[in-house]
């Protein structure tokens, strides 16, 4: 029996109450999903910046009606102190994913996105801290591996951040372990590797590459690789990244105060990417005509990503059960059916 199965059990027995930030996005609805299935009892904050109400419509027809009432949700933004405050009155684990993502948006407008990550994230940190709870897991990102050469990546080794983006995710550890040594309140940072799924954001201009191209292939429009599409990347299943995040929540006390990478630890180019979504739509009967439009490569992109995991298996018992390829072919019948 895995940790996994182990924990899951423990939970069954004897049910916790968690916070999700985020929860109308993509990770923190899947977390949702999950953790509703087990018979937890859920409060999610949201402010629907880049989340849906669809999102959380879709896991209330995912799971039964006794499930769906252990779940509370409070609309509110974590750059306010008092929204968050609120969130963890009563709260055993908090899992943190509430930010604003991508590397262009922050280009675009890092006030914005420094807003939402780095003051909404100290926010959330010091709420939690005055609220005793058990343990916080937050979001981190594989970006604050930045211009570091060596592949694949391990936790210790990082380098300077490529984009403001980066920045906001790194600031997340560096206060992290500033409460960790200030305070005692020790937490677990996740260093996520692309993850991708369904309910994943197709729409919109910072759209990640597996639902963006996907909905451009299902609706016969151009597929644009930025660079020469030998750039590549650890894409990693959405159920891997919820197994991490109930093992973190979980943690013994050794395995806090750290950071984790959460991928398979295989290595994906642009180029097979776009030949593994054009089959996978292929076997659920969506014809892939033309070829890919190559264009210039984009700002503030790492241009290789893979991860060690070990650590992650080691001190958290952490087993990816997805690689990419099944992990694409699960999640393309949900696009077909979200986009026709
Ligand atoms: N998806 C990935 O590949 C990936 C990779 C690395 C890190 N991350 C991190 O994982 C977390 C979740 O990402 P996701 O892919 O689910 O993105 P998402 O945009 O689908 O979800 C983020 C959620 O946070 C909410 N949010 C944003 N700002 C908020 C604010 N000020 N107050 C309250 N809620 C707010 C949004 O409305 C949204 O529902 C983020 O912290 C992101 O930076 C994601």
């Amino acid at each position: 029996m895995t940790r996994y199965d182990q924990i899951k059990e423990q939970l069954l027995a004897e049910p916790k109450t968690w916070l999700i930030t985020g929860v109308a996005g993509f990770i923190g609805s899947n977390l949702l999903e999950t953790l509703l299935k087990l018979e937890q009892k859920v409060v999610g904050l949201d402010n629907f910046a880049t989340g849906h109400q669809r999102n959380l419509d879709e896991v209330k027809g995912l799971v039964s009606d006794a499930q769906w009432s252990n779940f509370t949700f409070i609309e509110g933004d974590i750059r306010n102190y008092e929204d968050c405050a609120s969130a963890v009155g009563g709260i055993d684990y908090v899992l943190h994913q509430a930010a604003l993502g991508s590397v262009p948006r922050s280009i675009a407008d890092p006030l914005t996105t420094n807003a939402s990550n780095i003051t909404g994230f100290i926010n959330m940190l010091q709420a939690a801290k005055e609220a005793k709870v058990q343990s916080f897991t937050y979001a981190a990102s594989s970006s604050t591996y930045g211009d570091h050469p060596a592949l694949p990546k391990v936790e210790e080794n990082i380098g300077n951040p490529l984009s403001p983006y980066a920045v906001t995710k790194y600031v997340n550890e560096l206060y992290a372990s500033v409460f960790a040594r200030t305070y005692g309140f020790k937490t677990i940072g996740l260093r996520y590797f692309n993850v991708f799924g369904k309910r994943q954001d197709p729409n919109g201009a910072y759209a990640a590459v597996i639902p963006k191209w996907t909905a451009a292939m299902i609706e016969g429009k151009e597929v644009f690789i930025n660079g020469d599409g030998e750039t590549s990347r650890d894409f990693c299943f959405i159920e891997n990244t919820v197994q991490m995040n109930i093992l973190a929540a979980t943690a013994k006390e050794e395995a806090k105060d750290n950071v984790y990478n959460v991928a398979v630890g295989d290595r994906t180019t642009l180029n097979q990417l776009y030949g593994a979504i054009s089959e996978a739509l292929n076997e659920n009967g969506i014809e892939v005509n033309g070829e890919p439009t190559y264009r210039d490569f984009r700002a503030g992109d790492v241009r290789h990503s893979q991860a060690n995991v070990d650590k992650a298996n080691n001190l958290l018992g952490y087993e990816p059960q997805y690689r990419i390829l099944e992990g694409i072919s699960k999640a393309m019948p949900w696009y077909k059916e979200f986009l026709s």
